[in-house]
This record gives C-alpha cells, structure tokens and sequence, in this order.
C-alpha cells in the first residue's frame, strides 16, 4: 500500500485500485453467505459531514457494524470544527480517538487538511471537487454488469449532463482502468482542463481513452453505461430549476430513446439522488435497463472494502498483551484487595 489516505483514485494504481474491488466483492459474498467476518473489532470510525447525506452516511456506519466495528457520526453543530476548533486540530484530536475518519466537506481543501494533519487515515466521502467512494462502488457494479464477453477495457462509459463531482471522478476511474469515457454535456458545463490532463496522463498509462463532445449520437454510439447526476450545480453556483431546465432539457434528460443510440445492451447508472423528470425519466429509472440501486447497494460493498483496506491490517502483538495485562491484573487486585480488607 502506498497511501495512508484515499482522497482521490488518482493517487493510486489500478492494481492497487482492483485489490480493493477484489476484497470488497469477497467481503460482500461473505456478508450474501451470512458469514461477518470481525476484520474491524475495536475500531472506531468519525464521520464528519458537512453535507446531507443518505448512501454515504448509511454505507459507512452499517459497513463498520457489519464488521465489528462502530462509526461515530460528527455532524455540523455537533463538533467543534468550524467553530472554535480549526480543522488541523480537529484533525489532531481525532487521530487521537478514532481509528479512521471519512470527510464529506463543502470544499476540497479541507479534507486535504484533514489528511496532511492526521496520523490516521482519511477517506473522501465527497468535496466540491470529487466522489472518489462512488467510483469505487460505480466500478464494482459495472463490473458485476458487464457485457457478455466484454472485459472492463471493453467498455464505453458515458457521463450525460452537468461536469458535477462524479462526473469527474468517473472520468478520473474509467481512464485510470483503461476504458473509454466519454462525457456529454453543454459548453460551459463539460470537464476542465485541470480534469482533462489527469485523464490525458491516465490514457498514457491504461491504453484508455476520453472525449468531450455536444453531439448525441457521437457520444452514444456504442456505449455499454450510459450515467447520469443532477443538474443543480454545486454550492453557490447552484441553479435555479428554471435555469437549469434552460440549458440541459430536454437534449441531455437520459430517455429511452436516447438509451437506443447506446448498445442494445446498455445500462443506466446515476449516483443519487435522482431528480426524476429532469436529468432522467421515470421511465428509464424503473427500467430493467436501469442499474442505479445495484449502485447504491455498492457503496455498501465498497465501504467495506475500503475500511478493511486502511485499517484490516492493524495486529495486536501478543506479547505486549501478556505484559500489559498483568500490570492491570496488579493494580486491580491491589485497588480490590484494599476495598475488601476496608469493608471488613
Ligand atoms: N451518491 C451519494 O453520495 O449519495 P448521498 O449524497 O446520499 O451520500
């Protein structure tokens, strides 16, 4: 392993990033086959969210359940960060009473302070700039759900929409194994240059491809994914339903039709929350085309692979239990043997 923190995909191999898929569908076999493997026993986990979250949320605290372990959910308000307490020694502190913590942060700097200041691990669980956990859950799925005869190098992935925080991170994974991403959306709302070069350096290394287009039927020919997120805009950038029904509907709303252009085979994927009848129908959602709640599902089977990744490896040396379990076992006859011999 050769990160503490998983702030980015990009910071790791792809043979580093499939060690992880391949412990987190083990992992999940394990859990279908009703065996809970106690990997995390002990270990805490802080989540600090300074965001809403569902599937983050809920995948992280039932993953470290699920293993043995416990989360402590650290929400707005309810720490001192942001408050009286600057994020460095938020950071400081916790290292000191968790065992790993996960971040959702309005902005990309602070989970980067989090990890520079910590002694512990640090997981993204989503900035302003990327959703590193989602990809991880996204590749797992589309694994699960690849064509016949097709390898993950195979396939096309294309982004319909807004350049959003997924969208990026799609693009960041997809390159990084080796496939062909394409993202389709308006000028004005398509990946940058600072997402283009990393995904540019990606290709060198995986063989992969990317493109950015406007044009439908370009982007859809061939695709075996075809994935979709919201349209708000991030933050203080955020659009009102108006605006953004202005500039993306109806050319980028995923419809059937627009599922025809892609391979007969095609599946949809979008990261949720959906905001059914803009960015997708109803129709294409409750499709059997549809795979978003299998993704959904995965960000479960990726927690648990990620957490067990960072933390799985932590073992007790025997020998110091032995010495440090008799030095307690004196001071507690000596305490108890003190209050007995005082009742008597
Ligand atoms: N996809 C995703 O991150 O969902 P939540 O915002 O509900 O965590």
């Amino acid at each position: 392993m050769t990160q503490k923190d998983f702030i980015d995909t990009n910071h790791f191999t792809k043979e580093e990033l499939m060690d992880i898929v391949n412990l987190s569908l083990s992992l999940k076999k394990c859990i279908k086959a009703g065996y809970y493997p106690p990997l995390l026993k002990n270990k805490t986990l802080g989540m600090i969210f300074q965001q809403s979250s569902t599937r983050t949320r809920v995948s992280f605290e039932t993953a470290m359940e699920q293993l043995g372990g416990h989360a402590q959910y650290l929400a707005p308000g309810q720490i001192q960060l942001g408050g009286h307490e600057t994020i460095e020694d938020t950071s400081r502190v916790l290292s000191r009473l968790v065992d790993i913590l996960m971040a959702r942060v309005e902005r990309h700097h602070s989970v980067v302070a989090l990890a520079k200041n910590a002694t512990i691990p640090v997981i993204n669980g989503m900035s302003d700039y990327n959703h590193p956990t989602q990809e991880m859950g996204d590749i797992i799925t589309m694994i699960e759900h690849l064509p016949k005869g097709k390898n993950l190098e195979d396939c096309k992935v294309v982004f319909v929409g807004d350049a959003t925080q997924t969208c990026a991170s799609l693009g960041f994974i997809t390159t990084k194994m080796g496939m062909e991403f394409v993202h389709f959306g308006p000028k004005g709302f398509q990946l940058r240059e600072n997402h283009i070069k990393i995904m540019e350096e990606n290709c060198k290394v995986s063989g992969g491809s990317f493109s950015i287009t406007e044009d439908a039927d370009v982007a859809l020919a061939g695709a075996d994914f075809v994935y979709t997120d919201v349209w708000y805009g991030l933050y203080e950038a955020e659009l009102s339903e108006e605006e953004r029904m202005g500039i993306f509907y109806p050319k980028y709303q995923v419809t059937m039709d627009m599922m025809k252009k892609a391979n007969p085979e095609a599946k949809f994927m979008h990261c949720l929350p959906a905001t059914r009848g803009e960015e997708v129908t109803d129709e294409v959602m409750d499709s059997d085309l549809s795979i978003a709640f299998d993704e959904a599902e995965n960000r479960l089977t990726a927690m648990r692979g990620l957490l067990v990744y960072f933390l799985g490896m932590d073992k007790p040396n025997p020998e110091k239990i032995q010495e440090v379990k008799a030095e307690l076992d004196s001071i507690l006859v000596d305490i108890f043997s003190e209050k007995i011999l005082m009742m008597n």
